[in-house]
């Protein structure tokens, strides 16, 4: 089920109430169907919403253009991510949501961030799986918001200063920041789920 709203995406309806709705945000050459079953692993009970990202490389579906690995597009990346922000608006009227809590991977994550950094109000918190630092200036008032940021110490994309210095702009911006170096590369291990499910379920009560 999905309505005719201005991004792509995938929409499966809460199977409980008093759970915040999930927007689920693949990484680099995913799609919205991607993260639906991480989304149910990690929130069974949750609405789930996942959007399809508009870029194209080299027919990969991204969140927003590069200009190399790990090398961004700056004034793309505030673009789609106020693109992300309306269609987040949107779909909470359209399906009638309470702001979401975004689950991003990788490309997903770093748009995330981006939707942090610049429309906090968009996201009631976020789980950041492998990000990256979306944009040079510091994020707006993330006062209130929480975010599980989890990174890999053996990532080759996303250096470990790099998640340290995200962790801290986001800390120092005002969100309450839980961030964790797992054993693991860029992709996502059985550590990933088992924390992401954890601060979810914390949350929820
Ligand atoms: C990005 O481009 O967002 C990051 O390099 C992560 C990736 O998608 O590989």
């Amino acid at each position: 089920m999905a309505a005719n709203l201005s991004f792509i995406h995938r929409f499966e309806p809460a199977r409980a109430p008093g759970h915040a709705p999930l927007l689920l945000l693949h990484g680099t050459g995913g799609d919205e169907t991607d993260l639906l079953p991480l989304g149910r692993m990690i929130a069974p009970d949750a609405a789930l919403l996942s959007p399809r990202g508009k870029v194209l490389e080299g027919g990969a579906l991204r969140f927003f253009r590069r200009l190399a690995e790990g090398v961004f597009d700056e004034e793309d990346v505030r673009r789609r991510a106020d693109e992300l922000t309306a269609f987040i608006a949107e779909a909470r009227a359209a399906y009638g949501l309470a702001a979401p809590i975004a689950v991003g991977f990788s490309n997903g994550a770093n748009i995330a961030a981006a939707v942090l950094y610049r429309d906090p109000q968009a996201l009631a918190g976020a789980v950041l799986l492998r990000p990256m630092v979306p944009l040079p200036e510091s994020p707006a008032d993330l006062t209130g918001k929480e975010i599980l940021l989890l990174s890999g110490t053996m990532d080759p994309i996303v250096p470990a200063e790099n998640a340290e210095r995200l962790a801290r702009a986001l800390s120092e911006a005002g969100a309450a920041v839980e961030h964790r170096q797992l054993p693991a590369g860029h992709g996502l291990s059985q550590a990933d789920v088992n924390l992401a499910s954890a601060w979810l379920a914390a949350r929820n009560g």
